[in-house]
């Protein structure tokens, strides 16, 4: 923590927001594929660990081994902290019943359990799939959130984004539900030169936070912000 921030890990994006994520807040990172939405959950999982926090990783997409190769590729010593510091945990989305189930009742009973200070959920936009109407999606939703703010940890979700609305969530909900939003997405210059990332915080509850738009990197072993560079 920094200034009784949880700070992601991230130099120019803890700034923007202050020092970093409020304790005991929810966040969501939404971006489409490829924007590094796991790069930015698992580096905000890893500056825990180097405090000697507790963490859960909480997967809907890769698979545990994948995940750790992620860690392993960006030179993390992570083994020492496997199923201490670090609980990685893969739900497969298909098998409805079971994936909500652990999802709804496990997980805070793991979050409990683990002493678990940071959890991410990479991606809840897949679980949010798994609900057969927008109505019941919200409610359900709503209640999970609920749920988690009760727990003493900071919660990073990843989320795709809207087909149609890069600033959106797939499913439009938990832009809404969370206290801090986080966008990731491509942006395209009218001369079809290089494509480049940006980054903006859009909101975030309970504190102030820049509105400007970051251009970013995803080296092999960091996320970099240009900070000092404008998008636009
Ligand atoms: N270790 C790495 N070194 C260099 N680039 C990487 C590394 N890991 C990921 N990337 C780049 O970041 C992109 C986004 O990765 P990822 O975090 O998986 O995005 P998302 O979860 O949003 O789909 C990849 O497509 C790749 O271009
Ligand atoms: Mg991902």
């Amino acid at each position: 923590m920094s200034g009784g921030r949880v700070k992601i890990g991230i130099d120019g994006l803890d700034q923007m927001m202050g020092g970093g994520l409020v304790p005991g807040s929810i966040a969501a990172i939404i971006g489409s594929y490829g924007t590094g939405k796991t790069s930015f959950a698992l580096q905000f999982l890893w500056d825990g660990v180097q405090l000697g926090e507790h963490t859960i990783y909480i997967s809907l997409e890769e698979r545990e081994d994948r995940i750790f190769e992620y860690m392993a590729q960006k030179g993390w010593n992570y083994k020492p902290f496997l199923n201490k510091l670090i609980t990685v945990l893969k739900l497969d989305p298909s098998d409805f019943n079971l994936a909500i189930n652990r999802i709804k009742n496990e997980l805070p009973e793991l979050i409990r359990t683990v002493g678990a200070i940071r959890v991410v959920i990479d991606p809840i936009s897949l679980f949010e799939d798994l609900f057969e109407s927008n109505s019941l999606r919200r409610q359900e939703m709503f209640r999970f959130v609920e749920g988690l703010r009760d727990q003493q940890c900071t919660v990073v979700m990843t989320s795709e984004t809207d087909r149609d609305n890069p600033y959106a969530s797939r499913h439009n909900l938990i832009e809404y539900l969370c206290d801090t939003v986080i966008i990731l997405r491509y942006v395209r210059p009218d001369d079809l030169s290089d494509v480049h990332l940006a980054l903006e915080v859009v909101k975030m509850r309970l504190s102030s936070h820049s509105r400007e738009i970051k251009p970013y990197e995803i080296l092999q072993d960091k996320i970099l912000v240009h900070s000092e560079a404008n998008v636009f």
